[in-house]
């Protein structure tokens, strides 16, 4: 069965129509940008529709240089900005004399500790104010990501959270970049499916699972960096329809 067959034309109408709705109803919105595919996906839909949702990225001071060079991409393709938010240098630097540079292959706390500090509290810093928020998350993505819904009540910032892609498979989000031109990081063509920090973030062999490469050395239920979740709970509470 092709993709058009199987539903991807709909599934791309609803997200449309989820992002026009976000940016007419839920003003002022912001969407959390990682400039992998996903995320270009959706920075596409809104940047050619110039659609009222402002885009940002947390720049953790970790990332790959192909990471950071989206978002020259994106400027030059679209002629925006992306806004950055970035770690609190003082806590960093707390982090790195406590428990030096790369604790976070030491244990799990370590690990969601330098995700709080470089990943979190910007995160807090940019949905401050907001009345929603964008993800690019799909639920075939994770094992922590089975219930994802579209819309889901986040309690804990105090918003709406909308992930428009919930539904969405691996091969549409590369039918809509490869039928739209969309511009992507090259390390999704070097075995890179999912993308983080560069320490934290490795190639993949041909079948293992898209975030085998992400805390490889993990379980994969405590595989998430606590952008999605809140106190170790996934924020899931979903808005009754
Ligand atoms: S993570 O939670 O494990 O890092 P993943 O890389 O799958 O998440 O990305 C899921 C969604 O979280 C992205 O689509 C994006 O909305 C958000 N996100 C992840 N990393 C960042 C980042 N560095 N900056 C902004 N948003 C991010
Ligand atoms: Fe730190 Fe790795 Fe989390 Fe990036 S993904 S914030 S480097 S622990």
């Amino acid at each position: 069965m092709s993709i058009e067959q199987d539903g991807f034309a709909s599934r791309l109408a609803i997200t449309r129509s989820i992002l026009k709705n976000i940016a007419q109803e839920f003003s002022p919105a912001v969407f959390a940008s990682s400039l992998a595919a996903e995320d270009m996906v959706l920075t596409d839909l809104i940047l050619r529709e110039k659609l009222n949702i402002s885009i940002f990225s947390l720049e953790t001071g970790r990332l790959h240089a192909e990471t950071l060079g989206m978002l020259d991409k994106v400027k030059t393709t679209y002629g925006t900005e992306i806004l950055l938010y970035k770690p609190e240098a003082s806590a960093v630097d707390a982090y790195v004399a406590q428990h030096g540079l790369n604790a976070f292959y030491d244990s799990v706390e370590m690990r969601k500790e330098c995700c709080r500090i470089r990943k979190v509290e910007p995160l807090n810093r940019a949905l401050a104010g907001k009345k929603a928020w964008v993800t690019g998350q799909r639920r075939s993505q994770a094992a922590t990501r089975t219930e994802l819904a579209a819309q889901e009540d986040d309690v804990a910032h105090g918003m709406q959270k909308f992930n428009p892609l919930a539904d969405w498979s691996e091969e549409d989000v590369w039918h809509y970049i490869r039928s739209n031109n969309v511009p992507y990081n090259p390390l999704h063509d070097r075995g890179y499916p999912s993308i983080g920090c560069e320490p934290c973030t490795r190639a993949i062999q041909p079948g293992e699972d898209v975030r085998a490469g992400r805390w490889w050395w993990e379980n994969p239920e405590s595989k998430e960096c606590g952008l999605h979740v809140i106190d170790g709970k996934l924020v899931r509470i979903n808005k009754p329809s």
